[in-house]
């Protein structure tokens, strides 16, 4: 009987059959310490879409786990990583705010046999990393190249870059710096910081000094992005004329009354607004604030967690609750359909979300509320970064 049993449980777990009815979801991210609201927003995301969807894929009930690593620590979030695969037996892992905690993740999705969903870590590389990783997000190649297309058309002809020193600024200064030379600008500078960075005074004076007429920024959302807006306002760059162009990292809506005034006519490029005129966002929003408590502080990251959800139970049925990462994952493969953020699909070769880049202005609504103002789109853009790795 007993030989019996463990030959059996040895067939089951060959078949890839499911742990009972319930499938774990393990999600890692930011939950406490200066990133904590980007964490919270991951989790609005995913109770916004219980809220809609319910919890249930057939019989199968979905379980989240949460794991919380602050800042980005790779040894951190792979050992949790682990621990969720091994000893909470996850069927899929999900969020990654920071590209190294995802980056250090993804060599155990073959052994483990599970799927990534990134719900928002932006390097481009990262779905290269493993044929296990789908991507619900953007990455900063993707934001971060029409924004030059917009500096052209406003007459920027020299323009300096500021970025964080790692993977997603890296890729957003490459992304800015080759598009708008393409349009014929060019970049006197190019400044890297140190990810920890939260005074920005001193760039200030060598943005002034290098006579470009815009600044170029990416900085990961959250304490850095605030500090350096408003060390762009306080330093007189805005008074001198000197154009501020980012991605919508810089402007996140939840930093939005903290900037006040001062944040009005800042332009950016990104994927999301939760200002977005569409019923599918209004049923979002409407969700999404209620689960975070403070309307004010949802912020994007919410949305890449909302389509990481509706990907991840979309694998679930496709594998009728089975662990099967590699079926799961090539379900999804040329997935369409209309997320809060507009029209999207998972391409097919990059499993990385081709989607709707909108040019948005930060304005003050009839109610007094700030919000990005969506003013242009660029429709249906995959993610140039990946082209770009393979030359
Ligand atoms: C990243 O680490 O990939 C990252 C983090 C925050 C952002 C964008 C990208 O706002």
């Amino acid at each position: 009987m007993k030989k019996f049993t463990l030959a059996f449980a040895v067939a089951a777990l060959a078949a890839g059959v499911a742990h009972a009815d319930t499938i774990k979801v393990g999600v890692v991210g930011p939950f406490s310490g200066p990133f904590a609201l980007q964490g919270k927003n991951f989790k609005a995301g995913i109770d916004a879409f219980f809220a809609l969807n319910g919890k249930k894929v057939g019989d199968h009930e979905i379980e989240v786990v949460y794991r919380d690593v602050p800042t980005a620590n790779p040894a951190q979030s792979k050992s949790l990583a682990q621990e969720l695969i091994v000893r909470e037996k996850v069927q899929y892992l999900a969020g990654f705010y920071f590209t190294p905690d995802a980056m250090a993740a993804t060599p155990l999705l073959q052994q483990g046999n599970v799927p990534m969903v990134v719900m928002n870590a932006a390097t481009s590389a990262i779905v290269t990393s493993s044929p296990y990783v789908v991507r619900t997000s953007f990455t900063t190649w993707q934001t971060a190249s029409p924004i030059a297309k917009v500096a052209k058309d406003a007459g920027v002809a020299k323009a300096i870059t500021l970025v964080s020193d790692y993977g997603p600024g890296v890729d957003a200064q490459t992304a800015f710096k080759t598009a708008f030379e393409k349009e014929g600008g060019s970049v006197v500078e190019s400044i890297r910081m140190p990810l920890s960075t939260n005074d920005f005074a001193p760039m200030m004076q060598r943005v002034k000094d290098s006579g470009a007429q815009a600044l170029f920024v990416f900085l990961p959302s959250g304490p850095p992005t605030l500090a350096f807006v408003k060390a762009y306002n306080e330093n007189g760059l805005k008074a001198a004329g000197i154009k501020f162009l980012a991605t919508g990292d810089l402007t996140q809506e939840s930093d939005l009354p903290a900037l006040g005034e001062a944040g009005l006519g800042l332009t950016t490029t990104f994927h999301y607004a939760v200002s977005h005129d569409s019923p599918e966002n209004k049923a979002f929003v409407a969700a999404a604030e209620k689960a975070i408590g403070n309307p004010a502080e949802l912020s994007f990251p919410a949305v890449g967690a909302f389509d990481g959800m509706y990907v991840i139970s979309k694998m679930i049925e496709a594998t009728k609750g089975k662990q099967d990462a590699k079926n799961a994952v090539e379900a999804v493969k040329g997935l369409s359909w209309t997320s809060p953020r507009g029209p999207v699909t998972i391409d097919p070769d990059s499993r990385h979300i081709t989607q709707n880049i909108y040019l948005r202005e930060v304005a003050k609504g009839s109610d007094g509320k700030y919000y990005n103002k969506e003013i242009q789109t660029f429709e249906k853009q995959g993610d140039p970064g990946l082209a770009a790795l393979k030359k």
